[in-house]
């Protein structure tokens, strides 16, 4: 088995997206977010592969990964109208069943098929589950934090798809206390406990807390996000030490040995 034929990928994900581009009119600028989340993780993806001095075939799985990561978006919306996977069920399994049902990894070996899949179906678990390979760990890891990296980039900056993180939400400008508790103890949010907007925001924070690679630390720092989400939040003394806390986190991690 040669090298993976990674020009196979992009043109077959070009084309797939298309169809969506051209079809949907009216809904073309929900295709077009995901379309340019998705080419913005492969990129994040790979830069962190590189960090880690991944081989050829390593940084080939990761583009695979990244660009197909949220292929089950655009049938999800086509189908449901709503970005939301309590509506329609995880969107992950969805890129997982369309890889599946076009047999779009055939060429590569078993256990590559399987980090594929197991990545992208794990990419927006709670947490990846426990007793997976070494290599299904890394994976899933990798495009965790590639995506979580993209959310913070949207939400500093993407004004358009800003919105699509507050559907269904209560407009009232409170927080919860559960999440206040849950970031002071450096632990990620629970979706379950995300009612109102502010709240979203928090969950922002509390990524930080799950993210796995020097690197990923490194590009919270420089981007300064965690000072830029606590400026969308009330200014209150609560706030302010939750700040604290998610910098001197990531300071943390920064100064440790870890790659
Ligand atoms: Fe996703």
């Amino acid at each position: 088995m040669g090298k993976i034929d990674i020009e196979y990928y992009q043109s077959w994900f070009a084309q797939y997206v298309q169809q969506y581009l051209a079809v949907q009119e009216s809904n073309r600028l929900n295709y077009q977010l995901k379309l340019e989340h998705s080419l913005r993780v492969r990129d994040r993806i790979v830069e962190l592969g590189e960090s880690l001095n991944l081989d050829q075939t390593g940084l080939a799985l990761c583009q695979i990964i990244g660009l197909m990561h949220d292929l089950g978006r655009f049938k999800q919306y086509a189908e449901y109208n709503t970005f939301s996977d309590l509506i329609t069920g995880s969107h992950a399994k969805i890129s997982v069943d369309i890889l599946n049902e076009n047999k779009l990894l055939q060429n590569l070996k078993k256990t590559q098929q399987e980090i594929v899949l197991k990545a992208i179906e794990y990419h927006n678990y709670y947490r990846i589950p426990e007793g997976k390979s070494a290599e299904i760990l890394l994976f899933s890891q990798l495009i965790r934090d590639a995506d979580k990296l993209d959310g913070y980039y949207i939400v500093t900056n993407d004004h358009d798809q800003r919105r699509y993180d507050l559907e269904g939400l209560s407009q009232d400008k409170y927080f919860s206390r559960i999440n206040l508790e849950a970031l002071l103890n450096s632990q990620p949010i629970e979706w379950k406990n995300v009612r109102y907007q502010f709240d979203r925001k928090l969950v922002m924070l509390g990524l930080v807390f799950d993210l796995n690679f020097k690197k990923s630390f490194e590009l919270i720092k420089e981007n300064d996000y965690i000072k830029r989400l606590i400026s969308q939040l009330p200014d209150t003394c609560e706030i302010r030490r939750i700040g604290r806390h998610c910098t001197e986190y990531v300071r943390t991690k920064l100064e440790s040995g870890r790659r």
